[in-house]
Parts: C-alpha cells; sequence; structure tokens
C-alpha cells in the first residue's frame, strides 16, 4: 500500500506546483501598472496602451496616490461650501469619495474604464442644481488642484473635463452649453 502511495503523491504536489497563478500577467504582452496586471493580444496594442498611459492627465498628476489625496482635500472643500454642501447631506461620503475616483481617473485616461453612472443619471434627481452650483463645484476642484500645486497647465486640462460634463450634469441637451461654460 505504501509503495503505490508515495508515488500518487508525489504526482499530486508536482500538480499543485506547476499549475498557473491567476494573478500573475499570463502572455508575453503584458505589463503591471499600479499593482494589477494588464495583457494585450500583440505588441502594438501593448505599446500603444503604455504611451497612452505616459501622455495621459492621470499619470502626470501622480496616478493613484495624487487621486486619492485630491478627492479628499475636494470634498472636505465641497462639505465646508455653504453654495452646494446640501446636496450631500444624506449621500454616503466613503461611497461618493470611491466613486468621483473611479470617474474622475477614468476622464484623466487612468487605466480603469469609468462602469458607474452616466453623469445625467447620476445627477437627475438633484431638486434645483444649477450652473452656479456646477461653477462652485469647479472652483472647490480647482482650488484642491492648486493646494496640492498640480501645474496650471495640467489645471486647466483638468477643468476642461470637469466643464466637458456640465451639460450633462444639469440634465440639459448638449448643445445647450456654450465652449465657455455658459448656458446659451
Ligand atoms: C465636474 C462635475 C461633476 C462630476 C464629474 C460629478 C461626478 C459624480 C459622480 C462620478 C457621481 C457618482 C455616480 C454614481 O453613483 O455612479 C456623482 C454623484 C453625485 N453628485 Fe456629482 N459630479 C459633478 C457635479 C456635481 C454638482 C455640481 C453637484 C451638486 C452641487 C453634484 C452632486 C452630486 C451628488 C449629491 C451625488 C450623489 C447622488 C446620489 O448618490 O444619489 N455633482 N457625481
Amino acid at each position: 500500500m505504501k509503495k503505490l502511495l508515495l508515488p500518487l503523491l508525489s504526482f499530486a504536489l508536482c500538480l499543485t506546483v506547476t499549475a498557473a497563478d491567476p494573478a500573475q500577467p499570463t502572455g508575453k504582452f503584458s505589463t503591471e501598472y499600479e499593482g494589477r496586471a494588464y495583457t494585450f493580444p500583440d505588441e502594438s496594442s501593448l505599446a500603444k496602451w503604455k504611451a497612452d498611459r505616459e501622455a495621459s492627465i492621470y499619470q502626470q498628476i501622480g496616478g493613484k496616490p495624487a487621486m486619492d489625496a485630491a478627492i479628499e482635500i475636494f470634498y472636505k472643500k465641497v462639505l465646508a461650501d455653504d453654495r452646494v454642501k446640501h446636496f450631500f447631506d444624506d449621500v454616503n461620503m466613503a461611497r461618493q469619495r470611491t466613486k468621483q475616483k473611479a470617474f474622475l481617473s477614468a476622464a484623466f485616461g487612468g487605466p480603469i474604464p469609468w462602469e458607474g453612472k452616466d453623469m445625467r443619471k447620476a445627477h437627475a434627481k438633484l431638486p434645483g442644481l444649477n450652473d452656479s452650483h456646477f461653477n462652485a463645484i469647479a472652483e472647490n476642484l480647482q482650488a484642491t488642484l492648486t493646494e496640492l500645486k498640480v501645474k496650471k497647465e495640467l489645471i486647466d486640462k483638468i477643468l476642461a473635463i470637469a466643464e466637458s460634463t456640465r451639460a450633462d450634469v444639469l440634465n440639459r441637451p448638449k448643445d445647450s452649453v456654450r465652449t465657455d461654460g455658459a448656458a446659451k
């Protein structure tokens, strides 16, 4: 019996050691970014992905740690701002910070696409939401980035991205907003 068990046991052990670890990059065209593995079908897709990351606002401001810091400061300012804080009275702020980090990270060219609500749906039920509220939020974002000593050139690009959400956030037709952000 012993004679039979020993070869069986070593065969089982061998299987365990050679099994693939699903957390590791699998293909030849793989890379790791902020602790996650990304795999591509060919070399040019991988090269493009890396070039997109390099060029992104997300990476230029400092990636995940910078986004985490920015959103923490941003919501401190928002919740201290009498013009807009009442909108967040019944909102789970831990969830809101997580969502906002995910949304803005994706909008700034981070590696993980936004899969949450679209901006129209997310703000559709906020009573009386108007341009003055939107401007206050944009102002808090600008003040946050200035406090974090982000370069002006990057701040301008970030504010332009925020501005591009105005029609959706305020639930207006897309063409109802002039390029300077004011309503037509
Ligand atoms: C740059 C403009 C804005 C962006 C990018 C933005 C982004 C977001 C995101 C990503 C969410 C979460 C969506 C989800 O649950 O999946 C959200 C929710 C919310 N936003 Fe905004 N937002 C903007 C402007 C505003 C403004 C102007 C206000 C009000 C002053 C506001 C108030 C809220 C509130 C209260 C929620 C939570 C709604 C709920 O949980 O029911 N947002 N926003």
